[in-house]
């Protein structure tokens, strides 16, 4: 199975929800999982790298040739990174996905992103947003909530904003972070090809 990381805006929280997500999978059981990391920026990879996850492999896939290929080869669950701005890349991870993740930010300017991103998604594959970085009780939050409900996207997880989960790298996986993203695992799952 495959679960695409996407938005093809950048800085909204595609890395951190890979990784989170790739360590939600391990504790889940799910491990082997693959991370591959289709950003030729490569912070999945230098997570990994400044910081290793127990059960977690890497594979850097940074064009479309590579990252179909990573995904068509392996056997378990793959948990893919993508860049922003280069909708090739995107375009070849999401057509192979079981499951696309879009992490978003809550605000209205973040809307139109998110919907040019569905627009590469194809039908049949199942979505849902990410509210990364979220100020929890905020108008901002409710409205991005309700916005999508509005317009049928289901919401698969609000995470909140966390100095432990910004850290990244820096610090160990954050226990509410993980938790979180076990949540948004779950709903990506409930999409597993039998
Ligand atoms: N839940 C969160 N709380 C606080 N900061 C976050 C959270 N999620 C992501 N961030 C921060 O937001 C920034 C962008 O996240 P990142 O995962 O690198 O996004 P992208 O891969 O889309 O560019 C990073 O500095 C990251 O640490
Ligand atoms: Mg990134």
């Amino acid at each position: 199975m495959n679960i695409v990381v996407s938005n093809v805006k950048g800085g909204v929280g595609k890395t951190t929800t890979a990784v989170y997500v790739a360590a939600s999978a391990v504790e889940r059981g799910l491990e082997p999982v693959l991370l591959i990391d289709a950003d030729r920026q490569a912070s999945s990879a230098e997570w990994l790298d400044a910081r290793p996850i127990e059960g977690v492999e890497l594979e850097e896939a940074p064009s479309e040739r590579t990252v179909a290929r990573a995904m068509e080869r392996h056997q378990g669950l793959a948990v893919v990174d993508t860049p922003p701005g280069d909708e090739r890349i995107t375009r070849a991870a999401v057509e192979r996905a079981d499951a696309v993740v879009i992490p978003t930010r809550a605000g209205g300017v973040e809307y139109s992103r998110v919907v040019a991103t569905l627009e590469l998604v194809p039908s049949k594959v199942p979505c849902g947003i990410v509210v990364c970085a979220a100020r929890l009780g905020t108008n901002d939050l409710s409205q991005t909530v309700a916005w999508w409900e509005s317009e049928q996207v289901p919401i698969w997880g609000i995470v909140p904003e966390r100095v432990a989960i910004a850290s990244g790298p820096e610090a160990r996986l954050s226990r509410e972070g993980v938790e979180a993203y076990s949540a948004v695992l779950r709903r990506a799952l409930r999409n597993r090809p039998r």
